[in-house]
């Protein structure tokens, strides 16, 4: 809302503060191969094709996911919510203890940018940084927090930090705490969480004082199942809407009607998998190539890793982070993490 502003009787409108943004989406990082189309060809004609998580985000697949949040299956935002809740006090003094008063906090997923906006109050940051793939989400979310916070220095950046964590000049190097919660670091394969982590911790990267981690915890198989495929069927569709962005990507022509949506835990990896099923002989078409599917054949789309309370702090620990402590729900069920470097 914006309030009016009374100078001498003069009554006039605030006009909304837009942040600071900084788009590095597109640019390719050095070394790496450029953009999604070949990205996507590989996964795409790979013996057992695959499609990186991160195409989950497009404007709508970000709605999508949001929607998920709010449903009575989708148990780990309310439970890191509670957690964070019940724990505000103590994650706070716990950073002041460190040494942290005014951080500069890097959200790195922001997407809607809520769970920070919640911890604003308790950590104080001198910067805040919400760090997001789904650019135009993004610039909305961040454009909200500053209209809540306007004294705030806030740095949006639309970036794809999977391929790696160059920040630019205009983050603060000083007192940087990451934010990383929502368990998406489960989304990373163990030996690329356990690199991820390296670079955080590593000072001359990330130059980071410590990470504010949330990940999911190991359940029983029907509770992770239902959350993964919920009655309502939001996460068939945000599993399909990938089919929908790869198309405007690279121009091919996925039909989501001729597939399924599949998520099963695979008690082995201690992973949820997300596949989607072709359910029919198909054709997928894309500028100079294409993919024949069988009828059961799958695309797997994501892997959602569980752990211990153990196991992240022995791997927060070998990432090289010297100090970890954590928080936990009643049930066990979501773990919430300071890791000091
Ligand atoms: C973003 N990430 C942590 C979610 C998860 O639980 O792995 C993505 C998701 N996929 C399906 N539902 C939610």
């Amino acid at each position: 809302m914006n309030l009016p502003l009374n100078i001498s009787g003069l009554s006039l409108p605030l006009l909304p503060v837009s942040p600071q943004f900084i788009n590095l989406c597109g640019e390719p990082a050095t070394g790496q191969a450029s953009g999604p189309l070949k990205e996507l060809t590989d996964g795409l004609t790979a013996t057992t094709a695959s499609i990186n998580p991160k195409f989950f985000y497009d404007e709508l697949g970000s709605r999508l996911f949001e929607a998920i949040t709010g449903l009575q299956e989708y148990y780990p935002t309310r439970t890191e919510a509670g957690i964070f809740d019940a724990s505000y006090a103590q994650i706070g003094a716990t950073l002041a203890e460190t040494g942290i008063r005014h951080p500069c906090l890097i959200d790195l997923g922001a997407g809607n940018c809520a769970k920070a906006s919640a911890l604003m109050q308790h950590l104080t940051p001198r910067q805040y940084v919400p760090v997001d793939i789904s650019v135009e989400f993004l610039r909305a979310s961040a454009t909200q927090v500053q209209n809540t916070f306007p004294a705030l220095d806030i740095v949006g950046l639309g970036m794809d930090f999977s391929k790696g964590l160059a920040l630019p000049r205009e983050v603060q190097s000083q007192e940087r705490v990451f934010f990383y919660p929502g368990s998406s670091l489960g989304n990373f394969h163990p030996a690329q969480a356990l690199e991820f982590l390296q670079h955080i911790a590593d000072p001359a990267q990330g130059k980071a004082r410590g990470l504010l981690l949330g990940i999911d915890l190991v359940k029983d198989s029907a509770t992770l199942e239902a959350a993964y495929d919920d009655a309502l069927g939001v996460t068939a569709a945000f599993n399909k809407n990938m089919l929908l962005n790869v198309n405007s990507l690279i121009n091919s022509d996925f039909d989501v009607r001729q597939w399924r949506h599949v998520a099963l835990f695979n008690t082995e990896r201690s992973r949820i998998e997300m596949h989607l099923q072709a359910c029919c002989n198909l054709t997928v078409r894309w500028p100079d190539h294409e993919r024949r599917f069988t009828p059961g054949e799958r695309i797997h789309t994501e892997s959602s890793y569980k752990y211990t309370l153990q196991g992240m702090t022995d791997l927060l620990r070998q990432a090289g982070f010297n100090h970890v402590e954590h928080w936990t729900d009643a049930q066990g069920w979501f773990g919430v993490f300071w890791a000091a470097v």
